[in-house]
């Protein structure tokens, strides 16, 4: 493939390309024609080369979470940038750079706390999907179209804030790091940075899908001693084991509740459980499941639109932790360059979570790879 030139022809102009559609919910989306527009000032305008398609996604598309549609859905993307906008500095046309969910703007509370993450210009807990102008830069058939958590990647050209863009390795191979901007950072990042898996541990992980999957690979790298994948689909366990985990649970073949379960084969609960399936129910699991004095539950999968999780106070008064995260805590622009980095050093093993890759065009199968739970991460090549 002749590599493109930078800057390019298109900069300043508007582009005319092709994009996903998420016109309604439980509905196919639908490859159109539509125009974005050259970046405004702080903003980046990328040309994606590959995107995973992210549980999160689904969840829209089921109506579980909502956010403003029309819209262009996909948040786990590569590509390259095309054009910056006015004072721009951190990247330039020609860099390979990584879709963030959450920004790091540097400036806010979050930001300048050491450990926070959760930029207060980030569009992904509450998502408008717009852009912080409040307009947005996708039109189609002569209507706006909403982005995605800021980000948009079901698009072959899309535009984001500065602040959402991480600049990685000019050497990283962007049909693969894609799945480091979402669904690898918040696993892994759930492990090591927000539970502090320590050597020796039990550890349980709800939901092997591409996050429990990235869980898993982070309790190992922390040298975890048992590793408990619990899942409704049976065929995600092989997987699992190859990558870690010790004992496989499917709920459905247990009279009792899966937390019982998991204190009684354990004999005092886990020290470390990550929720990376988004439904209340395996919350309050993963809670139990937990030592009642010092163990730490860690909620990592986005659960329905205005849902309340409840529990009963005792079982933190007894000592548990319950924590949550986002994108497993990274400060996204100066650590996920990082992760690329380890990956590329072969630190992380995101290839094999890569189980299938797809023309962008059909993304509909890619979504019903995910749904039948034949995958764990199919990635779109654009
Ligand atoms: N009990 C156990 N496992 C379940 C249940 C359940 N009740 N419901 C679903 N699962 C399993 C599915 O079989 C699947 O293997 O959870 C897994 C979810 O994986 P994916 O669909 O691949 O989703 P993923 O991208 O991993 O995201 C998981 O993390 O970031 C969040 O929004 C995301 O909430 C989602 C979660
Ligand atoms: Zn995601
Ligand atoms: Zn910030």
């Amino acid at each position: 493939m002749k590599q493109a030139k930078f800057p390019m022809e298109t900069a300043g102009k508007v582009i005319t390309c092709r994009a996903a559609i998420a016109w309604t919910i439980n509905a196919p989306l639908c490859i159109e024609e539509v125009e974005v527009d050259p970046p405004k000032a702080g903003e980046v305008r990328i040309k994606i080369i590959s995107s995973g398609i992210c549980g999160s996604d689904n969840h829209i598309l089921e109506g579980k979470t909502k956010t403003p549609l029309p819209a262009i859905l996909g948040h786990e993307g590569a590509g390259v940038v095309e054009s910056i906008g006015e004072g721009v500095s951190s990247v330039k046309p020609g860099d390979k750079v990584l879709t963030i969910t959450v920004p790091q703007c540097r400036k806010c509370d979050s930001c300048l706390h050491a450990k926070g993450n959760c930029c207060l210009k980030a569009d992904v807990i509450y998502p408008v999907g717009l852009m912080l102008d409040g307009t947005t830069r996708f039109t189609c058939r002569g209507m706006k179209v909403h982005n995605l958590f800021g980000t948009s990647t079901f698009t072959e050209y899309t535009v984001m804030h500065e602040i959402s863009v991480a600049k990685i390795d000019d050497a990283a191979p962007l049909e693969k790091v894609c799945i480091l901007a979402c669904g690898v950072p918040t696993g892994y990042g759930a492990a090591v940075n927000t539970a502090q898996v320590t050597p020796g541990s039990t550890c349980v992980v709800f939901g092997l899908g591409g996050v429990g999957s990235a869980v898993v690979l982070g309790c190992r790298a922390a040298g975890a001693a048992r590793i408990i994948g619990i899942d409704i689909n049976e065929r995600k366990f092989a997987r699992a084991k190859a990558l870690g985990v010790t004992d496989c649970l499917n709920p459905r073949n247990f009279k009792k509740p899966i937390q019982q379960v998991v204190v009684e084969m354990t004999g005092v609960g886990a020290d470390f459980t990550f929720e990376a399936i988004g439904t209340i129910e395996t919350m309050v699991a993963a809670l139990e499941s937990c030592n009642l004095s010092y163990g730490v539950c860690v909620i990592i999968g986005v659960s329905p639109t205005g849902s309340q999780l409840s529990v009963d106070p005792m079982k933190l008064v007894s000592g548990r932790t319950l924590k949550g995260c986002l994108l497993g805590e990274y400060k996204t622009r100066d650590h996920i360059p990082l992760l690329v980095e380890d990956y590329m050093k072969k630190k992380i093993d995101v290839n094999s979570l890569i189980t299938h890759s797809l023309p962008f065009v059909k993304i509909n199968e890619g979504f019903e790879l995910l749904r039948s739970g034949q995958c764990i991460r199919c990635v779109l090549i654009f």
